[in-house]
């Protein structure tokens, strides 16, 4: 009897939004590497265990050209080359080049130092927020504080926020059409571009990461071009963006569905955002590799030229890694996820990213105790067709 090639994305149950589909815990029992059609109408091996994500992810006979989730999209044009600067789909030394250029920028150290700031923006959001008596949790809340912070980091002027939030989210939904992303893609990059015009007439006398990025790589001797500029600035800006403020909203979700966890929370913000990373999972379509030559991966033949896809969401609920891993359990002992990828592309924004979500949630549960639901769950309305899974609004009351 032949099985019908499953479709991939596969969509999260309406019964518990927080789970991925069920078909990942039987293809991990059953079919670990299995055959999987693409909205692009390609087909890509999906690899749903923990311990063969990880293996695919150091595999350097994998290329990650294909790794963005852009690619995901129904109407993406294949024949596109790689941008220059765009780190996410480029292997070896290419890839090893900017990502030592930036690795420094974003050190625990570095990224320690913004926490005042994120406190300071947490707070004044809270404030805001506390003149009433409810509030649209995603807008209020979690989509202003990765976007502040992003913006500061790179020493962009917070004054085209909105637009800028309008185009992040285009970039990153597969609702909307080829022309509608490639639209928002060229506004970003024209705003983008004068900021970076302006960073290289006065780069030396600044201290912002972008400044910082054109000296180093001058002094180096290797200079970056504009355009490497451009797409190195745009992917920060969308990779800081869009996945943390996912994050915030689904946590906050969690959090009201699950009271009883909020004092884990309290406890220790460490363990808590590690198990909130794994159970949630917001890259959903990811991550994308193409093999560069036949290779056998968890036992499956590969040939060169085929996608294989690191189910990581499927990964993060392994039974043989995490005991009962559909149960959220804040205090459950910290064991590496794959919330980050993993391998030379893992997160560069991790540390910032934990910062964020110990320093929003604490804070959020700490100023507003009585913060609940203002509508059930059954009605909360999730980004199910997009790159980031997350919830368009979250309505709240207190
Ligand atoms: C909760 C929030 C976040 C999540 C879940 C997340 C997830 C990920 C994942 C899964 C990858 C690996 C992609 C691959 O291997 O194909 C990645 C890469 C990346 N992330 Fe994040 N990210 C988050 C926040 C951030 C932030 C705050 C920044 C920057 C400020 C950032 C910047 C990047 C960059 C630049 C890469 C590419 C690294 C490379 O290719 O070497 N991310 N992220």
């Amino acid at each position: 009897m032949t099985r019908t090639r499953p479709a991939f994305p596969a969509s999260r149950p309406e019964s518990c939004p927080f789970d991925p589909d069920a078909v990942y815990t039987r293809l991990r029992a059953e079919e670990p590497v299995t055959s999987v059609s693409c909205p692009l109408g390609i087909d890509a091996w999906l690899v749903s265990r923990y311990a063969d994500i990880r293996a695919m992810l150091t595999d350097p006979r994998l290329s990650a050209r294909a790794a963005s989730s852009q690619h995901m999209l129904p109407d993406y044009d294949l024949s596109k080359p790689v941008l220059p600067g765009s780190i996410v789909h480029l292997d070896g030394e290419e890839h090893s080049r900017l990502r030592r250029l930036l690795i420094g920028e974003f050190t625990v150290r570095r990224m320690e130092a913004l926490r005042p700031y994120i406190q300071q923006i947490a707070d004044e959001r809270i404030d805001a927020m506390l003149g009433g008596t409810s509030a649209e949790l995603v807008r209020d809340f979690a989509l202003t504080i990765p976007s502040l912070t992003i913006c500061e980091l790179l020493g962009v002027p917070y004054a085209d926020r909105e637009e800028f939030d309008r185009n992040s989210q285009l970039l990153m939904t597969l609702e909307a059409d080829r022309h509608a992303r490639s639209a928002a893609f060229q506004r970003m990059s024209g705003y983008l571009c004068e900021l970076v015009e302006d960073r290289l007439d006065k780069a030396e006398s600044r201290d912002d990461l972008l400044s910082r990025l054109i000296t180093r790589a001058y002094e180096s001797g290797d200079p970056l071009s504009m355009d490497e500029l451009i797409m190195l600035t745009v992917t920060l800006l969308v990779a800081g963006h869009e996945t943390t403020a996912s994050m915030l909203g689904l946590s906050v979700l969690t959090l009201l569905e699950n009271p009883g966890q909020v004092a884990a929370l309290r406890a220790d913000p460490n363990t808590a955002v590690e198990e909130l990373l794994r159970y949630l999972t917001v890259i959903q379509f990811g991550l994308l590799r193409e093999a560069l030559e036949d290779v056998v991966v968890a036992g499956q033949e590969v040939k060169a030229g085929e996608w294989l896809i690191g189910a990581i969401s499927s990964g993060n609920r392994d039974e043989t890694v995490y005991t009962d891993p559909d149960t959220v359990d804040l205090s459950r002992p910290h064991r590496s996820h794959l919330a980050f990828g993993f391998g030379a592309h893992q997160c560069l924004g991790q540390h910032l990213a934990r910062i964020e979500l110990k320093v929003a949630l604490t804070t959020l549960f700490r100023r507003i105790p009585s913060l609940r639901l203002a509508r059930p769950l059954g009605e909360a309305d999730f980004r199910r067709n997009d790159l980031v899974y997350g919830v368009w609004s979250l309505p709240v009351e207190w």
